[in-house]
């Protein structure tokens, strides 16, 4: 222990590349830790203010983190079965070690380590880790997953889970000591692979910081190319052009903005809203940005949920998503996240094309769940019985992935676990008005909170909230106070900023985010843009 440390305090003073066999920050002193099945590509100690990642070869994440902490890093090979193998990056800080591990996910169907949130977890001083989840691709390039069903199932589950638990392993060969918490953060498919994780996996994590999850797979993805058939042919009637997207998106604004109380350009409360899309009907006075009556129905359309048999298939677009409508509605076909997913995936058959679409794919992908993605066992009272905690969080103007579907969620494991009572005390959902999919707003909504990606979003080496570092603004913050100090989260102040990527050109507001079912609301007296003027109610 005693000549262990004095290597390592050598190391670091002479900043010492560590190739050496001595070293902790070396292949030959880690692997010591591993199992059989994983193997160590590389060790390199990275000093203070440098950078790592692997730029372009990574090709969902390119951009490397920056001005990082002194860390050591590697990139561990992971075994799975004879036809798949996933890779890991991890970050262990060198003299800035918190006692504490993170796991961070990824997006879409992303082949590739996430070094730029791995980049944020490190600057908090977590030892913190992200795998390629066992492909390399683009997000929505599915056709490594065809005819390969051990590759779906490390996306599903197994690479998650495997580089938790060595990581782990790692974390106690480097430091001789094990973590004192463990937590997850990921927004979108990483959202689904914290929260999928923790059910099956209940002694991974201590806290679990969700956003947006992707966890209903077998609904989400045929629901994707369902979305975007509703607004095809192009040459269709029914068909909008994208360039009536903000069209629709201020007219949604001008009748459902005020109905939550306040006037600012935010749909805070879409479900209370009933929207009119017919007042955008074509006129003999008004033939310009306007719309027939076909195309008024396919508004409602994509508004309504998607219901099958008589039942809830997924959930239809909230109000207010409109201006983010390009995703999966923009195109001249859908959305590859869904033709991807039913072609390789659940079909096997490259060949599929979206317009044999019919409600028989989503029964059949239900029977199926390729890949074992979903969370089809919402009885997390394993994971609760543990002490973990859960804060789970979806824009209100999400494009991609339907707000609604987290309250499905919700309230699956609050049926599964005691009640939507008893949720108060381990699992906190809060909705954010007028964020798209994990970050950003078209409204200049209050939308950062160090969530999943955010940081990313704002630049290659930001540390939470910048000017405003504490568990009131910083939902990761919030998460590790109520884990280890029994602090329930009651509120998260969101910030955005005059440009709202850009923290240097000043507040512009912030907001408290509120825990579902309760919302912000106006105080009546104050200045509207300082998060004082609101109270959760
Ligand atoms: C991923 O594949 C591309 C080729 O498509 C290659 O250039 C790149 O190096 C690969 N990345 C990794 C991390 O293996
Ligand atoms: C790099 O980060 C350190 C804190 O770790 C900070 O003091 C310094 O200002 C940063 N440098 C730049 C160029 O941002
Ligand atoms: C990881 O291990 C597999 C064997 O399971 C091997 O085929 C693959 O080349 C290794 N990948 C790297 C990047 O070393
Ligand atoms: C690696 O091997 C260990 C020991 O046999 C096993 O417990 C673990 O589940 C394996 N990990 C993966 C990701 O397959
Ligand atoms: C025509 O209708 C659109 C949509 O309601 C509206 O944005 C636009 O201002 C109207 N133009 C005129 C000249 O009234
Ligand atoms: C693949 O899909 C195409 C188009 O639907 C179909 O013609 C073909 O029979 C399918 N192949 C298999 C093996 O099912
Ligand atoms: C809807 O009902 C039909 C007829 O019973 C059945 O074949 C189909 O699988 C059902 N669809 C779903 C998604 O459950
Ligand atoms: C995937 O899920 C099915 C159904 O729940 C289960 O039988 C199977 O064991 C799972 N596969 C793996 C590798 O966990
Ligand atoms: C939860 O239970 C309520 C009351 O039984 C039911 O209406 C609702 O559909 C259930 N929700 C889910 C997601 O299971
Ligand atoms: C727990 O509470 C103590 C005392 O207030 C505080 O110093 C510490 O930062 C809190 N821990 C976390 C993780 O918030
Ligand atoms: C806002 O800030 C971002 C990031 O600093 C910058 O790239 C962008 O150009 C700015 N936008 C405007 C409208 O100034």
């Amino acid at each position: 222990m005693k000549a262990f440390t004095i290597l390592f305090l050598v190391s670091l003073a002479t900043g010492a590349s560590c190739s050496n066999t001595t070293s902790p920050c070396s292949i030959d002193y880690l692997n010591n830790a591993l199992p059989l099945n994983a193997t160590i590509i590389s060790a390199q100690s990275v000093s203070a203010g440098g950078s790592f990642g692997e730029g372009a070869a990574d090709i969902p994440f390119p951009t490397n983190p920056t001005n990082l902490t002194a860390t050591c890093a590697l990139i561990v090979n992971v075994t799975t079965s004879d036809s798949s193998f996933f890779r890991f990056g991890l970050f262990m800080p060198t003299t800035t070690w918190n006692e504490r591990y993170m796991t961070v996910g990824n997006g879409g169907f992303a082949g590739g380590i996430n070094w730029l949130d791995m980049g944020a977890g490190l600057q908090y001083g977590f030892a913190v880790a992200s795998t390629d989840t066992g492909h390399n691709s683009s997000i929505s390039d599915l056709t490594w997953a065809l005819d390969n069903p051990e590759k779906q199932l490390d996306f599903g589950f197994r690479a998650i889970h495997g580089t938790t638990e060595i990581a782990k392993q790692l974390v106690q060969q480097f430091y001789n000591a094990s973590p004192k918490f463990s937590y997850y953060s990921g927004c979108s498919t990483g959202g689904r692979q914290g929260i999928r994780d923790a059910y099956q996996f209940p002694d991974d994590f201590d806290g679990l910081l969700v956003g947006a999850p992707a966890w209903w797979t077998v609904r989400l993805q045929p629901w994707t190319t369902r979305t975007g058939l509703l607004n095809l042919p192009a040459t269709a009637p029914n068909h909008i052009g994208p360039e009536l997207f903000s069209t629709i998106a201020a007219e949604a604004i001008r009748q459902c903005d005020p109905v939550d109380g306040v006037t600012d350009g935010i749909i805070s409360s879409p479900d209370t809203c009933n929207f009119d899309a017919s007042t955008l009907l074509c006129s003999l006075s008004n033939s310009t940005a306007c719309l027939t009556a076909e195309q008024v129905q396919t508004v409602n359309n994509i508004h309504a949920d998607y219901v099958i048999n008589g039942t809830l298939a997924f959930p239809g677009m909230k109000i207010g998503a409109e201006s983010l409508w390009v995703v999966l509605l923009g195109g001249s076909s859908p959305n590859p996240l869904g033709d991807g997913y039913i072609q390789n995936f659940l079909l096997n058959n490259a060949s599929w094309t979206a317009d044999e679409y019919t409600d028989d794919i989503v029964a059949l992908a239900d029977s199926r769940d390729p890949g074992n993605c979903t969370i089809d066992n919402f009885d997390m009272s394993p994971f609760r019985d543990n002490g973990g905690k859960v804060l789970l969080y979806h824009g209100l103007a999400d494009g991609l992935i339907a707000t609604g579907s987290s309250n499905v969620l919700y309230e699956g494991v609050a049926n599964a676990t005691g009640g939507i009572d008893s949720m108060d005390n381990w699992f906190r959902f809060f909705l954010v008005p007028g964020m798209g999919h994990c970050t950003a707003t078209a409204v200049d909504a209050p939308w950062y909170f160090a969530g999943a990606n955010q940081q990313a979003s704002l630049g290659t080496d930001i540390l939470s909230v910048p000017g405003f570092m504490d568990a009131k603004h910083d939902a990761l913050l919030a998460l590790m106070d109520w884990v280890e100090n029994d602090t329930a989260i009651d509120t998260i102040i969101a910030t955005t900023w005059e440009n709202s990527t850009d923290p240097s050109s000043g507040v512009k507001r912030q907001r408290p985010l509120c825990p579902f079912p309760t919302e912000a609301k106006y105080d009546g007296t104050g200045d509207v843009n300082s998060a004082d003027s609101w109270t959760c109610a």
